[in-house]
């Protein structure tokens, strides 16, 4: 007990002989305030993907008419799924591992799953919150030049010509690796109320403000408002194109965290009364909004920098990370003031941005081990993350950016649209998601009527096939990238194989006794 509130989670246990003798605590461990679970989740949701990756994803997709498209993603899928993530981790009270092996052992795999993706989504995402601090120093010199991107693939990266040849190894990246999953493990060793709350509470206001900046800097630039053009104008015949759809989908899902049940530990702490329906809208919300304002800032500034350049203006944008680190530092360079500042800002943002979404996904990884191994905090937190900080140093080489590119592409496309759409499919069908709706109307202040069941039953599922046939298609009449086949058939397929794999043998393992037995309260 702790402030007269209960500690969620309280099951039977039975004595060595045998009777059921004692009710025993299971403490876990509780987020200190509604607020500070809200900013976490938000953290989780706005990372590395809201920054860069939306407004290029926007930009290639028909420009203002991708928000149709986003929107319409956002409430029949990413709402209605982060409600349904948050009530699983709330009423079973574990990771998605012990949620679904609560529910059913025959689905514990399905809770696995998800944990191995983020531990390989956290090994190269760290990667790349690691260079962006990289470039958050070099922001203070501008090492890049007149060439940022010549700079980026060729100095800084020293970026080999195949995915099979490693080059050199990158000190200067191996540096900023190991700073990062330090400061990461830190805040996760701290535990959910003083290390992840307190962090979010600090990190979230001030990229709040970070970004403000930039967006306010970004529209009153000359020539910002051809870059705004570009960003909202729409092009509606994209609606017409199949892949805009899928490209909205596969976005909501990344932004939003789902399907890597991060989301289900997160609601895991939460307090018995919660409200879930107004959390979940207050994270998709803020989440979406804050994408909408960093590609506002981000087109400005392109937009003035086509101007300035006299170039038109998509031959200034790209499509890929290089956004963040070849166009930025550009960008950078052409601004009349405060170059230094603004590198400062737009790196520093990337970072804080990245950290409060890696820490959720270790979170999800140790959180996991710690529920099926019975480890502390200290041992699941300190073997996750040497584990994949060891993993993140492989992506120090010269091959790094083929390699993040391959296994992100996998990952993503089977990853995640694969386990989303077996979730709705399995607590959609197979189970009575009436009963789960009944749960969240019981302590939500507005209740969610049957869109919510149809959104899971039908269109999510729906959508997420389509998704995934035509994601397959799509790679097996192309290779991905021209990457060489045995890349993408071990970056690739053997990784995405790999996982299932761990998280079959990882379902094998047997629970301590009576750890499957559902939380009291969580029953009709
Ligand atoms: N939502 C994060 C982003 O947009 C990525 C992420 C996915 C984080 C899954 C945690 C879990 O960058």
């Amino acid at each position: 007990m702790k402030d007269g509130g209960c500690r969620v989670g309280s099951i039977y246990s039975l004595s060595t002989e045998g009777d059921v003798v004692v009710s025993e605590q299971q403490v876990r461990d509780q987020w200190g305030t509604r607020l500070g679970f809200v900013l976490a989740a938000i953290g989780s949701a706005v990372g590395l993907g809201n920054i860069w990756r939306f407004s290029y994803m926007a930009y290639s997709n028909g420009g203002g008419a991708f928000l149709i498209p986003y929107l319409f993603a956002l409430f029949t899928a990413g709402i209605p799924l982060m409600i349904l993530e948050f009530a699983l981790g709330h009423k079973l009270r574990g990771s998605a591992p012990l949620a679904f092996a609560r529910l059913g052992r025959r689905w514990e795999w399905l809770g696995w799953w998800p944990v191995v993706l983020s531990f390989i989504l956290v090994v190269y995402y760290m990667v790349i919150i690691a260079w962006s601090f990289n470039y958050l120093i070099f922001s203070f010199t501008q090492p890049w030049g007149q060439e940022p991107a010549g700079f980026f693939i060729n100095d800084f990266l020293r970026l080999t010509g195949s995915p099979w040849d490693f080059g050199s190894f990158r000190w200067p990246i191996v540096a900023t690796i190991i700073g990062i999953w330090v400061l990461n493990f830190v805040i996760i060793y701290s535990g959910i109320e003083k290390g992840i709350e307190r962090a979010n509470k600090i990190f979230m206001p001030l990229l709040a403000v970070l970004v403000i900046i930039i967006t306010v800097r970004g529209l009153t630039l000359p020539g910002a408002l051809s870059g705004l053009n570009y960003y909202l104008q729409p092009d509606f015949s994209a609606l017409l194109d199949a892949r805009v759809w899928v490209a909205a989908y596969g976005q909501i899902f990344f932004t939003l965290s789902l399907g890597f049940g991060a989301m289900i530990i997160y609601s895991s702490y939460l307090p018995e009364k919660s409200d879930l329906v107004n959390n979940a809208f207050i994270t998709s919300l803020t989440n979406c909004s804050f994408s909408f304002l960093v590609g506002m800032g981000v087109f400005g500034i392109l937009g003035y920098m086509a101007e300035a350049q006299q170039m038109p203006f998509e031959q200034v944008v790209d499509k890929s990370i290089m956004l963040a680190f070849a166009v930025f530092p550009k960008a950078i360079n052409t601004l009349p003031t405060f170059n230094v500042f603004f590198g400062i800002l737009f790196f520093g943002s990337l970072v804080l941005a990245g950290i409060s979404s890696s820490v959720s996904l270790v979170e999800t990884v140790a959180g996991a081990l710690m529920d099926k191994f019975n480890l502390s905090r200290p041992a699941a937190v300190t073997g996750t993350s040497l584990f994949a900080m060891i993993l993140s140093l492989g992506f120090a080489f010269g091959n790094s950016l083929m390699v993040l590119d391959i296994v992100d592409h996998f990952i993503n496309n089977y990853g995640i649209a694969v386990t989303g759409l077996l979730e709705c499919i399995v607590l959609g069908w197979f189970f009575r998601l009436d009963e789960f709706k009944e749960y969240v109307n019981r302590i939500s202040d507005f209740s969610v009527g049957s869109w919510w069941i149809w959104s899971i039953k039908i269109i999510t599922p729906f959508v997420l096939g389509i998704m995934s046939i035509q994601n397959l298609l799509g790679d097996l009449s192309h290779a991905y990238g021209d990457y060489p086949v045995s890349a993408l058939l071990v970056l690739g397929v053997l990784v995405v194989l790999v996982s299932i794999a761990a998280a079959l043998a990882l379902t094998t393992r047997p629970w301590r006794e009576n750890w499957l037995l559902k939380p009291t309260g969580s029953e009709e």
